[in-house]
């Protein structure tokens, strides 16, 4: 089965899967392409280059497999290869194709959730690297103060089922320790990984419950139904038989696996070759 006209979905591995599980929540009705380059993953901590390199295969294949829309449902993506994916390669190669990240809509909105004007952000060495955050608040919420903490060692548990075991709270408490010894005021914590969801358990054991935590997933949706009701032209010509699929370039028995816990159903993906 090949879907034609779906909306593609992209991923370093897993975690983009939490903002699939969003999107497919507000709009089942479109068909879906969800792609994890679970091989190569983690991205956090790869340059500029072949984080760009990667992503940009990943999403021309989705092109080639029909999807004139692709979701960036990955940070370090979003900071690292999506300014040069949409200036550089739709503009030459695929005039009529799409992508969109992650970062903008999440800026766009983050600024709501905080009353004392100070946000405390999670992400990969890649994304709090490349100050995409700051950035683009700053944009949108000129008077809120942006403090960055990254999380190296997330996603290799993640990634690796350990997420919730003992082990990992270690790490936990050190970045979230990190992150709030930077500033008392944080009153906001934006998961600036689609993997981080999977860590919200241990991680509100580490911080007051008066505290936000902000995960991605509805943000994106909620930006990509807007997105679809303002372009009619990119909308219209999606194909709604509300088809699911989902490919790894990794192992398919572990990707199914780890795919039930984020989408909480049985899914069975299908290896791309590369
Ligand atoms: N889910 C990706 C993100 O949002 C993880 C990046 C990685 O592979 O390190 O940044």
């Amino acid at each position: 089965m090949n879907l034609e006209n779906s909306i593609g979905i992209f991923d370093s591995g897993f975690g983009g899967l939490t903002v699939f599980s969003s999107i497919t929540k507000i709009l089942p009705d479109y068909n879906y392409i969800y792609l994890g380059d679970n091989a190569r993953s983690p991205y956090g901590d790869h340059s500029f280059e072949t984080v760009y390199q990667y992503t940009l295969e990943c999403v021309e294949w989705l092109f080639s497999q029909g999807c004139p829309l692709v979701i960036l449902a990955c940070n370090t993506a979003s900071a690292k290869a999506l300014r040069n994916i949409q200036q550089l390669d739709l503009s030459k190669k695929y005039p009529h194709h799409r992508v969109l990240g992650v970062i903008r809509p999440t800026a766009e909105v983050i600024g709501t959730f905080t009353e004392t004007n100070t946000v405390g952000v999670l992400g990969t060495r890649g994304t709090v690297k490349s100050g995409s955050y700051i950035i683009e608040i700053n944009k949108f919420f000129p008077k809120v103060q942006v403090y960055q903490q990254s999380c190296p060692m997330w996603v290799p548990l993640i990634e690796n089922g350990e997420h919730d075991q003992e082990g990992a709270d270690y790490f936990v408490q050190k970045y979230v320790g990190e992150l709030m010894a930077q500033a008392a005021e944080i009153d906001t914590i934006l998961l600036a990984c689609t993997h981080y969801p999977l860590m919200v358990p241990k991680i509100k054991a580490y911080i007051s419950s008066e505290i936000k935590l902000i995960s991605q997933g509805d943000i994106v949706a909620n930006s990509l139904a807007d997105y679809l009701v303002r372009h009619p032209e990119i909308a219209n010509n999606l194909g709604r038989q509300g088809e699911q699929l989902f490919y790894t370039t990794g192992d398919t028995e572990t990707f199914d696996q780890h795919a039930s816990v984020f989408l909480g159903k049985e899914i069975q993906s299908r290896k791309l070759k590369r």
